[in-house]
């Protein structure tokens, strides 16, 4: 158990409302099967915002709401798959912008389970003394990596941005289970740029994919665009997740039927719902956001937490466990009370 938790929330949705009606207008879908197959109603784009402005706009709001000064905040984390530089990381663009000049500054990359990976990280600097305020801003802009020509995934991601400050002045962390399945890592993949300099002939060794621990799934794909294995990663979901949050509860000495919400990645109604009826737990202790934002990555579970804040669902005391997937794969869940 660690001594610390969440004390300060915000979130950032674009303006941009984008319906499943919208939708059917660019690929050939309807509403019907995009709500029955994921429960998504609606998903908000950028119009333009880039993901560390929506990051910086959390960033105040949980700063704010935590009411801890910028200076004195001694670790920033910022998880993303979709920033705007690869260099400086997000982390150092929010630090600048909100002039938190005493601490350090690094991003996390667990993809959709970034946020969940970076409460972790701060959890054990927050453990050891190494400090004593941490702000995790969860940004994503995932329009930029969606080919909205393939109906498969272009229905399923939206954009925004959520924050929090977690401090040894609050809550409690009552336990954590991360883990990392690299060989499964080629059902779920964005490329980044490929190798381009002017000495290149055509005679380097280019073993494909991650080489020779499991053959290439996208062997076609040159773009940066998300390419899925959405049965694959779907049955995925339900196992890790399950078995993360049954781990976490069972280490943390708590029975899972007690527990006061369960705040899991956003990704699909299926997959809660299927989560839900595994641990035996009723689905309104599930936070259900995904109908109006679609899937926001990393960003899902803090915003998801800033909502529940906000509209008086989650009370000092309540206890939250948060349980995030993604690509790598990876996964993990944590237990906290607020
Ligand atoms: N509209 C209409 N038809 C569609 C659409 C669409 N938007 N998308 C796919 N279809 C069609 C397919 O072409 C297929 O047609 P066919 O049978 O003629 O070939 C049919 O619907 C069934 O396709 P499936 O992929 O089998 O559909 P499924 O019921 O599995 O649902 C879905 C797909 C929603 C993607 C599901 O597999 C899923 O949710 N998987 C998990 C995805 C996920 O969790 N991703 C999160 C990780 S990624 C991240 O968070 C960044």
């Amino acid at each position: 158990m660690i001594e610390a938790g969440i004390i300060g929330t915000g979130s950032y949705l674009p303006d941009v409302v984008v319906t499943n009606q919208d939708m059917s207008g660019i690929v050939e879908t309807s509403d019907e099967w995009i709500t029955s197959r994921t429960g998504i109603s609606e998903r908000r784009l950028s119009s333009g915002e880039p993901t560390w402005f929506m990051g910086l706009v959390a960033a105040r709001k949980a700063i704010a709401a935590a009411g801890v000064e910028p200076i004195d905040i001694d670790l920033i984390l910022a998880t993303t798959v979709t920033p705007d530089y690869y260099f400086p990381s997000l982390s150092c663009i929010i630090q600048a912008e909100i002039g938190a000049d005493n601490a350090i500054a690094f991003d996390v990359n667990a993809a959709c389970s970034g946020f969940v990976f970076a409460m972790d990280v701060a959890g054990r600097y927050l453990m050891t003394g190494a400090a004593k305020n941490v702000l995790i801003v969860s940004a994503e802009c995932l329009s930029k990596l969606t080919d909205y020509t393939d109906r498969a995934t272009c229905v399923l991601f939206g954009d925004g941005a959520g924050a929090v400050v977690v401090s040894t002045g609050g809550g409690r962390i009552l336990g954590s289970h991360l883990r990392s399945e690299g060989k499964s890592g080629g059902s779920l993949v964005s490329r980044a740029l490929p190798i381009q300099h002017p000495f290149l002939d055509g005679t380097g060794r280019n073993p494909g994919g991650w080489g020779s621990a499991f053959p290439e799934r996208f062997p076609d794909a040159v773009d940066k665009f998300i390419r899925m294995d959405g049965t694959e990663v779907y049955k995925f979901a339900v196992r890790a997740v399950t078995d993360s949050i049954q781990v976490v509860a069972k280490e943390a000495g708590v029975e899972v039927a007690r527990i006061d919400h369960f705040v899991l990645h956003q990704a699909n109604f299926r997959i809660l719902e299927a989560v839900s009826r595994r641990l035996g737990v009723p689905m309104d202790r599930f936070a259900v956001h995904i109908g109006e934002m679609g899937n926001a990555s990393s960003a899902s579970i803090p915003i998801c937490l800033d909502n529940m804040i906000q509209d008086g669902r989650l009370k000092p005391g309540d206890s939250v466990m948060m349980s995030g997937f993604g690509a790598g794969l990876t996964y993990g869940a944590m237990l906290v009370t607020f």
